[in-house]
């Protein structure tokens, strides 16, 4: 099957892709027995007891291309449910061999809802995600009460939630999520930090996404955080 973004060429994922429907089914008890739903990720890695990250929509790669190669000793996780963008990023996953990288062909919120096994994730990465600009739409938006709650649950001891957007908007609605998760009286809770660039990001560059990339053509500015967890 060909794909648009990949030119003609036939993509093949091989063992660097893995999509969701193709996993066992949530068991019938789930929502009494959440831990019995987990999947034990780490597996999906040739070394399963490195440290794990995972990057929610991860577009076509591009971050998780560059980073990896300078943390070779961690696992990297990239979930992406447009299936044209996840089947090209494992794609390239598979063409330049890298090995501690996997790309996951899901819905994020569900996956981390119910499939990812708790306090096993070093550092969550949000980049650049969909804005939903539209107020009947904001229920969309990543970044919810629910979401944090599930980024704590997921998250290790001292584990960190890295976030950068474009849109000033939305960047207003994280800042009182952030605000609300990092209050002194909230638990469970966050401690909120300046964001850092990771080693792989370009001259001038904040993370060097792909998106990214298209934004700074335009002008546009960048607001990030760290959130790391707190208890
Ligand atoms: C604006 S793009 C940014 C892509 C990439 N992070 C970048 O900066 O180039 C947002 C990406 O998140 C993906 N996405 C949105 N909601 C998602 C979800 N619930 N689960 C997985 N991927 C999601 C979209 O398909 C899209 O590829």
């Amino acid at each position: 099957m060909s794909f648009g973004l990949s030119r003609g060429r036939t993509l093949d994922s091989g063992e660097f892709g893995i999509r969701a429907m193709n996993l066992p089914p949530l068991p019938d008890d789930c929502i009494s027995n959440p831990e019995g739903a987990r999947l034990d990720v780490r597996g999906w890695f040739d070394h399963p007891e490195r440290p794990f990250e995972l990057e929610i929509g991860s577009g076509k790669g591009t971050f998780l291309v560059q980073q990896s190669g300078h943390q070779p000793d961690t696992n990297f996780l990239g979930i992406e449910y447009a299936h044209e963008f996840y089947a090209y990023a494992a794609d390239r996953m598979r063409r330049n061999q890298i090995e501690n990288v996997r790309m996951l062909h899901a819905d994020a919120s569900e996956f981390l809802r119910w499939r990812v096994p708790t306090g096993i994730i070093s550092v969550l990465h949000l980049y650049f995600p969909d804005p939903w600009p539209k107020s009947r739409h904001h229920k969309r938006r990543m970044m919810q009460d629910a979401f944090m709650t599930q980024v704590h649950r997921v998250l290790e001891s001292s584990g960190e939630l890295r976030v950068v957007t474009d849109h000033l908007d939305y960047w207003a609605w994280m800042e009182e999520h952030f605000a609300r998760w990092c209050a002194p009286d909230h638990s469970p809770r966050f401690d909120r930090f300046e964001f850092a660039r990771p080693e792989s990001a370009g001259d001038g560059e904040v993370v060097g996404t792909n998106f990214e990339r298209k934004y700074i053509t335009e002008g546009r500015t960048f607001n990030g955080a760290i959130l790391r967890r707190a208890d």
